[in-house]
């Protein structure tokens, strides 16, 4: 059956990773898989187009798509726009209206980059960690929020909220994934001080029931900031609330050496995902060609893995990519002396090579 994969390149650097990996899906036909791509505005571009960070007419693409390929969005551009029009609205509202609750965000270390990591190699070789990260709720979208004057100064306000239900099916979703993995789970949390960290580790207490397999462990979300850069190692599967999960991921990619690697999947109760990178759309690069595409085809790969359920071509795309790297083949951000630097495209046409081969 034909897929249907709606493409939202974005800002920035976007729209250069994402030719490359359309590229790499153009090839996968060669195996008989079948698509078709449609584009739509999203962000800045959605701004610029239609006057919204999300046009309407994108979210009806992305609801009728089997799933979402998306680049980046933001730029130094937008940043000066009322806040409902900024560019990272869009990409909230997108994960709002989808319902894409489970944000899968793996680090893993290719052996090849090593050296790329500022840690050092002993400390990070083999790492293979899955952060499970909710993104609908928490502080992100939680009521009230505001700045208003009060008592004659200006006041900001967000609210940290979790209702049980949202914290069991984001455990589930973890469980799931630690039962496929090493069967190690780690529930991060600031449960010493909010009560919602306090409900949040209840309940995935309780969710571990049904998992009796898996070895639950707890960590306040500062103790696991200084772990994951002491001995990341010890992690197998990593859950945790909206926000903690934003900070902490980006902390576990440069243990990586390349947030530029780095792919994620965000998804609904059926597995129907947005895919993109970890990084941003990074402006200082933008137009370059020299961004590393590979965080957006490894993006592609856990589409592959995770909703159009094409395992054995998810896993040809993580071989076509490890083979590139054994190569030698480096764009600007995993580059190290002895190494092949190459730009955005000559990357993504060495992984279509190593695909096709
Ligand atoms: C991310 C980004 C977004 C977030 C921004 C761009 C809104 O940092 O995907 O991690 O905070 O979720
Ligand atoms: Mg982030």
């Amino acid at each position: 059956m034909t897929k249907k994969i709606a493409v939202l390149p974005g800002d920035g650097i976007g729209p250069e990773i994402v030719a490359e990996a359309l590229k790499v899906l153009h090839a996968l036909r060669g195996f008989g898989f079948k698509f078709e791509s449609e584009q739509a505005a999203i962000g800045g571009a959605g701004y610029d187009a239609a006057g919204d960070p999300l046009p309407e007419a994108t979210l009806r693409l992305a609801r009728q798509a089997d799933t979402v390929l998306l680049g980046a969005v933001g730029g130094p551009k937008y940043d000066t726009l009322p806040r409902d029009k900024r560019p990272e609205r869009g990409l909230l509202r997108i994960r709002k209206e989808l319902n894409l609750f489970a944000n899968l965000r793996p680090a893993l270390l290719y052996p090849e980059l090593a050296a790329a990591s500022t840690l050092k190699p002993e400390v990070v070789a083999g790492l293979d960690i899955m952060i499970v990260r909710e993104l609908t709720g928490d502080i992100y979208f939680g009521q009230p929020r505001g700045i208003e004057t009060r008592g004659g100064e200006r006041v900001g306000f967000n609210t940290m909220v979790y209702s049980e239900s949202e914290v069991r099916r984001v455990a589930h979703v973890a469980f799931g994934i630690a039962m496929k993995r090493r069967k190690q789970l780690c529930s991060v949390e600031k449960a010493n001080v909010l009560e919602c960290s306090e409900l949040w580790k209840e309940v995935v207490i309780e969710v571990s029931k049904e998992y009796p397999e898996v070895a639950l462990s707890h960590m306040y979300v500062d103790n696991a900031a200084m772990q994951l850069v002491r001995a990341p190692k010890q992690f197998d599967v990593i859950v945790t609330g909206n926000i903690f999960g934003d900070i902490l991921s980006d902390e576990a990619s440069m243990l990586t050496g390349s947030i530029g690697m780095l792919p994620s999947a965000s998804l609904d109760e059926q597995n129907k995902g947005m895919y993109e990178p970890i990084h941003g759309s990074a402006p200082d690069i933008a137009g370059k060609g020299s961004a590393n595409p590979l965080a957006t085809i490894l993006s592609v790969a856990m589409m592959l893995r995770y909703t159009l359920n094409e395992q054995a071509l998810a896993g040809r795309i993580d071989a076509a990519v490890q083979q590139v790297l054994a190569q030698g083949y480096r764009t600007g951000d995993i580059y190290t002396e002895g190494t092949k630097k190459v730009g955005t495209a000559e990357m993504g046409d060495a992984v279509v090579a190593a695909l096709c081969k």
